[in-house]
């Protein structure tokens, strides 16, 4: 059938599979170009369909030629229905990595599930023995605590006072102010338990506890701060104290694995157009004014030259990994500029509906957002019959 964006909110309820495949295909040439890193060679991704995940497990097998094993929760398609584009971006990738003769393997199912974990478990131990990094990429709304049974809803909220600012719908293009109440603690606790470090330590605990991790294993979780503009709904808000958690839980996680010489990092990585990211106000227009600098200044990067660049001169540097002084990576640094932040600063006070288009990359916002779903992708012909379903190889 002929497959075209449909929208609804924040969300595009279709997906491209041949655009989905030339997604994966130009990772994985980026990758490639960029040559060998000599990283992790069995390597879990819990979170490896889209955005930061996906590119974690792209670099993974075609930086360092690596096993893989990948956890999602996306949506198969069905006769006349679209999958969601994770599924697709699987397939491909299943489909490049078997080509390349490499080991790949996907799981489809709730990561925050103890039936997943097991699955997952069970798999390790049949097909790689142990795994030597694992990332941890999941962005999620909701979870339910498989101890508690108790489902728990995230909210992106400022604390202690309502937040006022602009913000863009980037579909139309109209800037306008928000207010958003603030939190209220079961807010702050919710929005902990789905997006905080919990569950991140209990996938470790439960490898180590079946001796699934190798010796000097590693383990990477994913964070942003960003600027002041956005911190009182981002890193001061509810999903900030999530990160708060993420982080500290990094380092029980390394107390946890000394036993075997292991260590936990958290990355933070700059903001970017992901599913995940458009669904939260106020940071759509940053990020749009935020690619406007980065591109003029020729320093803008997508989700595949960030992990390139965490793996390589960072994780896998070929000597100590640099951290700040709370013991975080740093791939913000380009975003964080002073240069960067101080014009974006002065752009946002001059964003408008009419000021935008041209003081900001709202082209190039809506575009990566497109692209996600594997729309607008170029060489690809959109007016040709696409078959929408396509098959992850290691799903039966
Ligand atoms: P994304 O939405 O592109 O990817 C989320 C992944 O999690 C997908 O593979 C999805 O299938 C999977 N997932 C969601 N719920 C699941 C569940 N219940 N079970 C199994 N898999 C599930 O998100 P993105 O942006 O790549 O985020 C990944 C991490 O990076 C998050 O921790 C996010 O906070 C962080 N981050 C994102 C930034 C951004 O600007 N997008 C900036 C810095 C950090
Ligand atoms: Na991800």
């Amino acid at each position: 059938m002929i497959i075209e964006p449909r929208m609804r909110g924040f969300i595009c309820l279709t997906a491209h599979p041949t655009g989905a495949e030339q997604n994966v295909k130009n990772q994985i040439e980026y990758i490639k170009s960029k040559g060998a890193i000599a990283g992790a060679k069995k390597v879990l991704v819990i979170g490896a369909s889209t955005g930061f995940g996906l590119a974690s497990r792209i670099t993974s097998a075609f930086g360092s030629d690596a096993a893989t094993i990948g956890v999602f929760f996306e949506k198969p398609p069905v006769e006349g229905k679209t999958a969601s584009p994770g599924w697709y971006n699987s397939a491909a990738f299943e489909k490049e990595a078997h080509k390349a003769g490499l080991y790949a393997k996907s799981i489809n199912g709730d990561a925050f599930s103890n039936e997943i974990k097991r699955e997952t478990l069970d798999l390790i131990k049949a097909d790689l023995g142990q795994v030597d990094l694992i990332i941890y990429s999941l962005a999620s709304p909701v979870r339910t605590n498989p101890n508690t049974g108790v489902t728990h809803r995230s909210v992106l909220k400022p604390i202690g006072q309502t937040f006022t600012n602009k913000t863009v719908d980037f579909h139309t293009g109209n800037v306008s102010e928000v207010s958003i109440a603030p939190a209220n603690e079961e807010d702050i606790e919710n929005t902990v338990a789905v997006m905080g470090g919990e569950d991140w330590a209990m996938w470790i605990d439960a490898l180590k506890s079946e001796n699934l991790l190798a010796e000097g294993a590693t383990t990477i979780a994913y964070s942003y701060i960003g600027p002041e503009l956005t911190e009182a709904v981002y890193r001061k808000g509810t999903i900030g104290r999530a990160k708060d958690h993420l982080e500290a839980t990094a380092f029980t996680i390394t107390d946890n694995l000394k036993s075997i010489g292991g260590k936990a990092y958290v990355s933070v990585n700059k903001a970017l157009v992901t599913q995940a990211s458009s669904a939260i106000p106020v940071i759509p227009l940053y990020i749009s004014l935020l690619y406007k600098i980065m591109k003029e200044e020729g320093i803008h990067e997508g989700c595949i030259e960030q992990i390139q660049r965490l793996f390589q001169d960072r994780l896998y540097n070929g000597s100590e990994v640099p951290v700040d002084e709370k013991g975080r990576i740093r791939i913000d640094d380009w975003e964080m500029r002073e240069d960067v932040q101080a014009k974006v600063a002065a752009l946002w006070k001059e964003a408008t509906t009419e000021t935008l288009p041209s003081i900001g990359d709202l082209a190039g916002y809506r575009n990566d957002f497109l692209n996600l779903f594997g729309f607008e992708v170029p060489g690809v012909d959109y007016k040709a019959d696409a078959n929408e379903v396509v098959n992850i190889e290691s799903i039966k």
